[in-house]
């Protein structure tokens, strides 16, 4: 027995057969900021790597990302004029629509999800629309947002990922999606968002950061871990066809507790403040961004998700280090 695992350890080529988790392209998905602008594309100071691109930009980059092995994109708008009801959200020719009937053109093979809120279209920043005391009013949200799927459906999205946390908001979207023939577009749901700091860095390159208050009212406590449950339960009974918790990194237990008590495809997604920490502490030479990268995906998948959002992917891509 002793001989036997010392084997085991000491051969790299054993090592690399028993190995349980492996990170691979198939399962990433690189974010992408589209912007209705003139500017090719606009760095994010708070992202580095990361820009706000025009339609015409995105698709340059999205073509050559594809032939680096990018599958996948999450497609975010960010309007040019922003309104109490986040008109820019629905409007069929809003940004993410002209993107995605574009993207359907040159890049037909490449998998579109498209970001489902209204905060990056509204005045006040928040994800739904307000009340005269400046609270969130859940069932009138649930019509725009079943709009704004819609009309990201008619133009060619493939999945659809609504980030909002209204109550209700997938039955919502998957009566309004069924009764408009597209009962084929799946909703990939980010059941699991926590109220997180670490969206500070997403908020800045969106512009997206509430005007007052903040999204406790409707994102989940950090501190909860059962609630987490509720939440995939209640999104996979409304229809979620894929379940998403979000950040990753700090929430490791609860994709692990989901992946245990719910069957579906599980994603999660490595948010904007987990990006800009490795990003940052590798600019300084603090640590080597690469390996650090890799390991806070790798222990991710380890953790139970099928799916990873990250804005790594490119670079990991691009670098050959997948
Ligand atoms: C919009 C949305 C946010 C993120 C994804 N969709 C921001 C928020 O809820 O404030 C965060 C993504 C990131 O930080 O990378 N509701
Ligand atoms: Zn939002």
């Amino acid at each position: 027995m002793f001989y036997r695992g010392r084997r085991l350890r000491g051969t790299a080529l054993l090592r690399e057969m028993t190995r349980e988790t492996r990170l691979d392209p198939q399962s990433l998905v690189m974010p992408y900021f589209v912007e209705e602008s003139s500017r090719e594309a606009a760095p994010i100071a708070a992202m580095p790597g990361q820009f706000r691109y025009s339609v015409k930009g995105l698709i340059k980059t999205l073509k050559e990302d594809r032939t680096h092995g990018v599958n996948a994109c999450l497609l975010f708008g960010i309007p040019k004029s922003k309104d109490p009801a986040g008109k820019g959200a629905y409007a069929k020719d809003g940004v993410v629509q002209t993107a995605l009937r574009r993207i359907r053109d040159a890049i037909p093979d490449l998998c579109v999800i498209t970001d489902v809120c209204l905060c990056e279209y509204t005045d006040h920043g928040h994800c739904g629309l307000l009340d005269a005391k400046g609270e969130v009013r859940n069932d009138p949200t649930l019509d725009l947002l079943a709009r704004t799927a819609l009309s990201h459906a008619e133009a060619g999205a493939d999945l659809i990922a609504p980030s909002d946390m209204m109550d209700g908001r997938i039955e919502a979207i998957r009566k309004t999606l069924d009764e408009n023939g597209f009962s084929a577009v799946p909703l990939i749901s980010y059941a699991v968002k926590y109220a997180s700091a670490y969206y500070g860095p997403f908020r800045e390159a969106a512009g997206s950061s509430p005007r007052f208050g903040n999204r406790k009212s409707y994102q989940m406590d950090p501190a909860n871990r059962r609630e987490a449950l509720r939440e995939a339960k209640a999104d996979i009974t409304e229809g979620a066809d894929i379940i998403m918790v979000k950040p990753a990194g700090p929430y490791l237990d609860v994709i692990r507790e989901v992946r245990n008590a719910c069957d579906l495809p599980l994603a999660a997604y490595q948010v904007s403040g987990e990006y800009a920490l490795i990003k940052s502490a590798g600019e300084l030479g603090r640590i080597d961004e690469q390996a650090v990268a890799l390991e806070s995906l790798l222990g991710i998948k380890r953790a139970g998700a099928d799916i990873i959002i990250s804005y790594f992917t490119r670079d990991l891509l691009r670098l050959n280090l997948l």
